[in-house]
């Protein structure tokens, strides 16, 4: 794989322009004011649940990192500790407390590290397997963060349909312009070293990739599955999830499996999508 132009420098400015033009979004900024709170809490309620949960489990994503990244980049610490955390957790309190003033119960963030992320961080005390973790660890959150967009982008749609002027101006809207710096840095961050890694290492990451992809917040727990798949009318890819699967595995197609065989996205990123779509059709979702 040729190298690219991507270096340290760009990413350390990237970092730091992201971290400065968007800080926390401050929660007094913030009109909690629903003109059809009913109407708002049953159409999006399982949605904000998912969101706020997920954004909340921003701690876990943390102490996952700390976990298989030990000897991490100063820049990946700088994003994932500081920028990336601090606006991340500001959304999901954001998001809970709208949760709150609609009468909906708290989000339940997952806060501990998982069993399998524990093996892989013994794993990648060896500097060679840790690359790898890092690969596959950029391509993760280049997924997520094409989903969070996503996602809130429909919302915004939604609530414009539904003249919730508050919560598209003042909540939907200035959380969904943090995301696109958080997708940039994953993708210029994969760019960077799958052009460094060598052949054994871009097949692991290959092979991880495929044994472990899942929908952001879904923890290979049918529940959380399930709920995926509800939300999925709302997110809009109840009705295409080829065009849902193109959208968030073409940035992975391109740089992890160079297109093969005309690949738009990795098999295992639809396979995820309909899974999530066909345990919520079995009605497994616990209600948010
Ligand atoms: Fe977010
Ligand atoms: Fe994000």
């Amino acid at each position: 794989m040729a190298r690219s132009n991507i270096t340290s420098q760009m990413l350390t400015d990237h970092v730091k322009r992201i971290g400065d033009e968007h800080p926390a979004i401050p929660m007094d900024s913030v009109d909690f004011t629903v003109k059809n709170p009913e109407l708002v809490r049953d159409r999006f309620g399982v949605m904000f649940d998912y969101l706020a949960r997920v954004e909340l489990e921003v701690e876990r994503n943390v102490k996952e990192l700390d976990t298989i990244l030990p000897g991490a980049p100063a820049v990946d610490v700088a994003f994932y500790r500081h920028v990336w955390h601090d606006q991340e957790i500001q959304h999901g309190r954001i998001l809970d407390r709208l949760k709150a003033e609609l009468g909906l119960p708290p989000a339940q963030p997952l806060t501990e590290v998982s069993g399998p992320v524990k093996l892989l961080g013994a794993l990648a005390r060896v500097p060679a397997i840790q690359d790898v973790a890092r690969c596959v660890y950029y391509f993760t959150g280049a997924s997520t963060e094409r989903q969070a967009v996503l996602a809130y982008s429909a919302l915004m749609d939604r609530l414009d349909e539904l003249g919730e002027t508050a919560l598209l101006t003042t909540v939907i809207h200035p959380i969904k312009r943090q995301e696109p710096g958080h997708f940039a840095f994953y993708q210029m961050s994969a760019t960077k070293i799958v052009g460094e890694l060598r052949p054994w290492q871009l097949y692991l990451a290959r092979q991880l990739r495929t044994r472990t992809y899942e929908l952001v917040g879904t923890h290979r727990d049918p529940k959380y599955q399930a709920q995926m798949g509800m939300v999925s009318d709302v997110l809009g890819f109840g009705h295409d999830p080829v065009e849902y699967a193109r959208e968030i595995g073409r940035l992975e197609a391109r740089l992890l499996w160079a297109n093969s065989q005309g690949m738009e996205f990795p098999p295992y990123v639809l396979a995820a999508i309909e899974e999530s779509r066909r345990l919520a059709s079995e009605g497994l979702a616990t209600a948010a």
